[in-house]
């Protein structure tokens, strides 16, 4: 079937299109039922479905003859090795650092942080936790012990999986003193920390709580799995809101293993036995997708990349990884192209590789300019398809679904939705927008499998955050448009929400951290457009009366707060002292008419000043500043 057809058989009777799918799957129990109404009010998928998430990646496929295919290579220049696991030898992993979890204590239900590099004992402890049935927190490895403190105590883990340390291009960061620093600062103290030793810099092992995952491996008795409701969690994976706090999405495991089968056929047209090479990170929803459960319930060969698109040694990074490994479908964030381009603009380094195997490059975490699109499109003379999804959908929304149907694209579109979102684009007043008027992006309810069902232990949040504005629809956060065609354009997002180089960051946080600061008063951050990263912050500040600080010692110390409160992927290089920020007569920061303003080279210059502004001659000195544009980070 076609793609209009099969989109259409999707909202007509989700019931019997998603049991379909649910039955390409090797389940304990299968489900009966696709869709039922749960005890929280909600409907929820194949509730009385079991099965295991770590039997579908690795078991499953061991006892269908795949075990000696090649499930996960690590391929990491950053330490020059590569190293292969086949089915058969990840399900022994897996199954022995189950064991050793489950030696700890760790039961189904209890949960377990994972902060780790981009190293194949990450994705072997998510799909341990999986096996046991424990929820795992994986923290991206970027961010600073103040962060990894504030999901310790959000996500009360009873172990912490780490590794001694991360490499990020040649620098060496140890992990291990940032988790002691955090599981000090935390309210909440785990039990346990095991720690991957790497020889690079293995970390001291002095605190009572220490394990050496190695020796805890040697002696360690396999685990089998255990069976999960569909309905029960996997997994919480925190994300950045419009407040300082993260918000811990949870993910059922019925939906998700659906969703995701589903999304590796039609989204990214792979077929089992395929190499998909996720440039992520498991830290980020990217990551757990399409790094690690995505290719391995369906059967195909994940790479697990410890390297940068350039200065790993250089741009032709990805292209090399591309042909060794024989490579099918190639995803990553646009900003590493735009990190490419910027090295190799003529792509010279592309037409050093073979990449007959590469099939189809996607794009998504942010939006795909047209002119990224077009180099990666001319230079690798390969299909380029955007997509767009969040953290919350777990899989994409909008695609081009090129397994099923191959759409024209149009660059600046996500193309279009994919089998259970029903988008809708609504005004403020909640009725629809026309064709090519933007408003918020909304999904009318049911949302389809794979999508968040609670923010782990405030279901009040959950509720307050995505379906109170449109009731009957879950909003996005993203505006944009959909034309004649359907397809669908993704503007950018309508709260506070950032996103730098693909990471996604809440600007609420960093003022937050700024306003901390003895000598700051007053504080607002913004995201502006920036060349390479998509955006990147730059924060105002209104320093206090007394204030004896220097101007330029100030800006240092709160770039400094920032990288040591959230970490160096905030990537705030930019303070402005001011004496006054735009605000309503009742109060309230003026955020959208900072961005105007900032960005107004790119958007032409429109600057809307709102009526209710208190002060409008502060717009002025607003424009001097900000007008200034920093260079890229
Ligand atoms: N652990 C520790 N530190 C990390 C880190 C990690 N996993 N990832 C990034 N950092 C640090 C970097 O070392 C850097 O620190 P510095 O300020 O001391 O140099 C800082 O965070 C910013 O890093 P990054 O955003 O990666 O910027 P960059 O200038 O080093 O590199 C790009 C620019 C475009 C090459 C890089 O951002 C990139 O590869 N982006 C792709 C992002 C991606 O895959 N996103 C996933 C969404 S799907
Ligand atoms: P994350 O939850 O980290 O995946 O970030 C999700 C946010 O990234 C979305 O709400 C969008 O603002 C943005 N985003 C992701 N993919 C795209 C895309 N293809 N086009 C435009 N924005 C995107």
């Amino acid at each position: 079937m076609s793609y209009p057809g099969h989109y259409a058989s999707s909202l007509e009777d989700p019931e019997a299109f998603w049991l379909a799918e649910a039955a390409k799957l090797a389940w304990f129990e299968a489900p009966s039922q696709a869709l039922s109404k749960h005890a929280s009010g909600e409907q929820r998928w194949f509730a009385d479905g079991e099965l295991n998430l770590s039997y579908l990646a690795l078991d499953a496929h061991v006892a269908d003859g795949r075990g000696e295919q090649t499930a996960l290579i690590y391929d990491s220049p950053v330490t020059q090795v590569q190293q292969k696991f086949s089915y058969r030898e990840l399900l022994e992993q897996v199954a022995n650092f189950a064991g050793v979890l489950r030696a700890q204590g760790i039961r189904k239900g209890d949960r377990v942080v994972i902060y780790m590099p981009m190293i194949p004992q990450a994705a072997i402890a998510m799909l341990a936790c999986a096996r046991l049935g424990a929820v795992h927190s994986v923290v991206f490895g970027g961010f600073a012990a103040h962060e990894l403190a504030i999901r310790i105590d959000d996500a009360k883990p009873a172990i912490v999986v780490t590794a001694s340390c991360g490499i990020e291009v040649s620098k060496i960061l140890a992990y291990k003193p940032l988790v002691d620093a955090a599981i000090e600062q935390a309210n909440y103290k785990p039990r346990t920390v095991i720690v991957y030793q790497r020889d690079i810099k293995p970390a001291e092992l002095d605190k009572a709580y220490d394990l050496n995952w190695q020796q805890e491996m040697e002696g360690a008795e396999p685990a089998d799995c255990v069976a999960m409701a569909g309905t029960d969690p996997l997994y919480v994976l925190y994300t950045s809101g419009t407040t300082g706090k993260p918000k811990g999405v949870v993910r059922d495991s019925g939906g998700y293993a659906v969703a995701l089968n589903y999304s590796m056929r039609v989204v990214y047209g792979l077929k089992p036995g395929d190499v998909m090479f996720t440039a992520s990170d498991v830290g980020w929803v990217v990551g757990h997708s399409y790094i690690v459960y995505g290719p391995l319930i369906y059967g195909a060969t994940s790479v697990l990349y410890e390297g940068k698109p350039v200065k790993t040694p250089d741009a032709g990074a990805f292209w090399r990884v591309c042909e060794e490994h024989k490579v099918t479908a190639l995803f990553a964030a646009p900003t590493a192209f735009r990190a490419l381009k910027k090295e190799d603009p003529k792509g010279e380094m592309v037409k050093r590789h073979n990449l007959t195997s590469l099939k189809r490059i996607f794009m998504a975490g942010e939006r795909l300019d047209p002119p990224t699109y077009e180099w990666t499109r001319q230079v690798t003379g390969k299909p380029v398809f955007d997509h767009w999804w969040q953290t919350e959908t777990g899989w994409a929304v909008c695609a081009n679904p090129v397994g099923i149907t191959e759409y024209p694209v149009k660059p600046g579109s996500a193309t279009l939705p994919l089998a259970g979102y029903d988008i809708r684009i609504l005004r403020a007043n909640g009725s629809e927008a026309d064709v090519g008027e933007q408003g918020d992006i909304a999904i009318k309810l049911p949302l389809p499998p794979g999508c968040l069902y609670t923010i782990w232990g405030n279901h009040e949040r959950f509720q307050q955050g995505y379906f109170n504005e449109h009731p009957g629809y879950y909003t996005s956060g993203d505006g944009g448009y959909k034309d004649d065609d359907g397809y669908v354009f993704i503007m950018g997002r309508t709260d506070d929400v950032i996103n730098v180089a693909g990471h996604r960051l809440s600007t609420g946080e960093m003022e937050e951290v700024i306003a901390q600061h003895r000598a700051v008063a007053e504080c607002a951050v913004i995201g502006i457009a920036d060349e390479l990263k998509g955006q990147v912050p730059v924060a105002l500040v209104i320093t206090r009366d007394d204030n004896t600080v220097g101007e330029q010692q100030l800006q240092q110390e709160l770039v400094e707060l920032v990288r040591s409160d959230i970490g160096a992927v905030a990537s705030l290089k930019v303070v402005h002292l001011v004496s006054r920020l735009p605000k309503t007569r009742s109060g309230k920061i003026l955020r959208k008419l900072l961005r105007q303003i900032a960005d107004a080279d790119e958007t032409g210059g429109d600057i809307s000043i709102p009526s209710t502004i208190d002060d409008p001659a502060c717009v002025e000195e607003l424009k001097q500043v900000l007008q200034q544009r920093p260079l890229s980070a």
